[in-house]
């Protein structure tokens, strides 16, 4: 199959794509108000029209509150978040499903550990190419009496492991490291760091915001204590869902106490998962929403989705580098990378790039530092920020010729 056959052939398999499982939703409106949404690492959009059945369904027909009560409604609500965490934990190779605890994003997961280990003290290895979602906690954290180090990844965002296990103290409680950048798509080494941190019996903490859904995970064949993921980007569900995964003997303190529905004679939290730490009304129609999204990822699979992101990004990459005066950043080798790619353009900042993509040619993308300053520092763009385009498996080859045929089109103007 030449290059141009396999290219069509993954075309045809996201418009299959769309019209099984998105059907009668406009995925890309192309007539004078064409829009090419490639900000998916921000949020994805469209969705798979079976994510928003699913929220229509229950939000109609279901109704009740999970775990509350004991008629037919609240019984199908619980049956539909039991079903989501099924999904989740089938895709990411976790045994127990119960051991997916939701939250309503990346971020609360990711505190929820960080805080849970290190409220009272001890060391944390954080990597240089961190989220705020990461950074921000771990900074605040110094009050309460924790210190952390960073290992220091390459300009590219690559990071050699043994960098980061130069960095092990006696009282190094946890490493954080994000499983992909969100500024540089640079994968990490996340299977060698968890070997790292097992022969030091550290936990590891993976903030899967990037991969889940897009790259293959298998937490327990990995040995990750704790994956922190979000349900609205890859994923493909709502806004507003997320997870984390804890690994059995980890559990941490909550971050928040109250009812659960179960045990509600006890004035303490109830100690099994994931109750434990899912107090409060779950946002269960988005908890529909995010099973439907799941299980769409599930039907394609990690690796046809992985290879689509692959032919978008390599595309991209080509087309960016057969510009003058553009300047890529992130790995250049796709094992070391996922479809998320930061560039900038000589003589126009990042946001006026942005805005003239947006308003002139309905190209939407995200310009700035991207809530990561720690990856900026090091790919040398804190002060200018950069440009990012991020795919979606909903994504075309079309979309990415059209991106770069509007940035022929700048550089002849700048
Ligand atoms: N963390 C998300 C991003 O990278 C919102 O855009």
């Amino acid at each position: 199959m030449s290059e141009n056959d396999s290219l069509k052939g993954q075309d045809e398999l996201v418009t299959r794509a769309s019209s099984v499982s998105n059907k009668g939703v406009a995925r890309m409106q192309r007539d004078d108000k064409r829009k090419v949404y490639l900000d998916n690492a921000a949020t994805t959009w469209p969705k798979p029209e079976g994510v928003y059945r699913a929220m229509d369904r229950f939000a109609r027909e279901v109704g009740g509150n999970p775990g509350r009560s004991g008629h037919e409604k609240a019984l199908e609500a619980g049956r539909e978040v039991l079903r989501c965490r099924e999904s989740l934990a089938a895709l990411l190779g976790v045994s127990d499903p119960s051991r997916i605890v939701f939250t309503k994003n990346a971020t609360e997961a990711l505190n929820l550990v960080l805080l849970g280990r290190l409220r009272r003290g001890g060391h944390v290895i954080i990597t240089s190419v961190e989220h705020n979602s990461v950074w921000r906690p771990v900074r605040a954290l110094r009050c309460m009496g924790a210190d952390y180090s960073i290992a220091e990844c390459g300009p590219d965002g690559t990071l050699d492991p043994h960098e980061l296990a130069k960095l092990i103290r006696i009282d190094t409680r946890l490493i954080a490291c994000t499983h992909a950048s969100n500024v540089l798509g640079s994968l990490l080494p996340v299977r060698e760091i968890a070997r790292i941190a097992s022969e030091h019996d550290i936990a590891l903490l993976v903030d899967a915001a990037q991969t889940a859904g897009r790259y293959p995970i298998d937490v327990e064949e990995a040995g990750i204590q704790y994956l922190a993921f979000t349900g609205h980007k890859e994923l493909f569900g709502p806004q507003g869902t997320g997870g984390l995964y804890i690994a059995p003997g980890w559990e941490v303190e909550p971050l928040t106490y109250g009812g659960t529905g179960s045990l509600s004679e006890s004035a303490e939290q109830p100690g099994f998962l994931p109750d434990r730490y899912e107090s409060g009304t779950l946002n269960a129609w988005g908890l529909a929403g995010l099973r439907a999204g799941v299980d769409f990822v599930s039907h394609w699979g990690v690796e046809r989705i992985r290879e689509h992101d692959k032919i978008l990004t390599e595309r991209l990459l080509d087309g960016l580098e057969s510009l003058e005066k553009v300047r890529i950043y992130g790995p250049r080798t796709w094992e070391h990378r996922i479809g998320v790619v930061s560039f900038n353009l000589e003589g126009i900042s990042s946001s006026d790039l942005a805005y003239l993509l947006d308003e002139r040619y309905g190209i939407c993308v995200r310009s700035g530092l991207h809530c990561s300053p720690l990856a900026h520092a090091t790919a040398g763009t804190l002060r200018e920020g950069t440009v990012r385009v991020s795919f979606s498996f909903l994504n075309t080859v079309e979309e990415v010729d059209y991106l770069i045929r509007a940035l022929e089109e700048i550089v002849s103007m700048v």
